[in-house]
């Protein structure tokens, strides 16, 4: 079998395609909350995706890709037995796994699968664990029964009341506050409205969160700078210093300015053929 060979290509979700490629050194290495950085053809840009499940006996990890643009649709296209030129990792630091007591982990959108495995591994380190994921619609929910094994509660919130709690995380959060619970740590990867409620939310609890970033990366190592964020007034490169961060700490508005840099080349880039 060839190294980066797509083993299965599957519809998660709606415009959620779950990828899983051949890369047994990746496998056997990566750790929770760490990502590959993936080309799909030689033509084609990097683009940072993370690595949500492994096999190591297949040798094999899985990926799914939300499909917002030009890279994550020619990816989510490409056929089983296809081999991606690059599938570099694991890279970015792995997410501080200990035992904090009562966890809550908040997701939302494809983060679901970015924070399954970081559950995954609080879950085996002996935490309590609560697991609030957010779907626009019924029909976007992913990872639910896997979810489920390796929670001790899960809630599941959908933005149209089509499943499970109406809103928003926050809402599902805010509910568990109501009720008198308390947790002594939070992780919380989504998108970055998401992540700022979030984090909005636990501060006046001084409830410490961990969120995941997702500034634009180019080369996944330190050098490029296109990753850079500030937290706590200080400059980090979210591949190498992250993704994971302090939430309370992270200047939300930098990062939705600089993810936003290149829309209008990604936007050419949709309308070019497809390669
Ligand atoms: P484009 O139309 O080119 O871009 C759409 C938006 O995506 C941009 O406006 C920008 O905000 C963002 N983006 C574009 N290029 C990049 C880039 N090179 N790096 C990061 N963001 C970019 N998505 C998933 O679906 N599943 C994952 O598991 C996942 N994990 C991620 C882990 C990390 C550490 C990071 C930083 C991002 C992750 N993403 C993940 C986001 C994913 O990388 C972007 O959605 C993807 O790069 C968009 O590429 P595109 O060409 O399809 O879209
Ligand atoms: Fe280039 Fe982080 S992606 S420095
Ligand atoms: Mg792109």
């Amino acid at each position: 079998m060839n190294e980066n060979q797509i083993l299965e290509n599957l519809t998660a979700a709606p415009a959620v395609k779950k990828l899983v490629i051949h890369a047994p050194l990746i496998a056997r290495k990566r750790k929770a909350g760490q990502f590959v950085i993936v080309r799909p053809n030689e033509r084609g840009e990097r683009i940072p995706l993370t690595i949500a499940d492994s096999d190591v006996e297949r040798g094999s990890i899985t990926l799914f890709v939300q499909e917002v643009g030009k890279t994550t649709r020619v990816l989510g296209s490409l056929p089983m037995g296809y081999s991606l030129p690059d599938v570099v990792g694991p890279l970015g630091e792995p997410t501080h796994i200990k035992n904090y007591g009562r966890v809550v982990c908040l997701a939302g959108g494809v983060g679901v699968a970015e924070i399954y495995p970081v559950a995954a591994a609080l879950k085996a380190a002996g935490n309590r664990m609560t697991t609030i994921i957010g779907a626009r619609s019924q029909n976007y929910i992913i990872l639910k029964d896997e979810l489920k094994a390796i929670s001790d509660r899960l809630m599941i919130t959908t933005d149209d009341g089509s499943f499970g709690v109406p809103g928003f995380v926050t809402d599902g959060l805010k509910q568990f506050f109501t009720a008198g619970e308390t947790f002594d740590q939070a992780f919380c990867i989504g998108p970055v409205p998401m992540m700022r409620a979030v984090c909005a939310l636990t501060k006046t609890r001084n409830l410490p969160t961990t969120v995941s970033l997702n500034p634009i990366m180019i080369d996944g190592t330190g050098m490029c700078g296109g990753c850079r964020v500030t937290v706590g007034g200080e400059v980090k490169f979210a591949c190498v210093d992250g993704p994971d961060f302090d939430g309370h700490l992270v200047d939300f508005d930098e990062l939705v300015r600089r993810q936003q840099m290149y829309r209008e080349e990604e936007t050419v880039a949709q309308n070019l053929r497809q390669d």
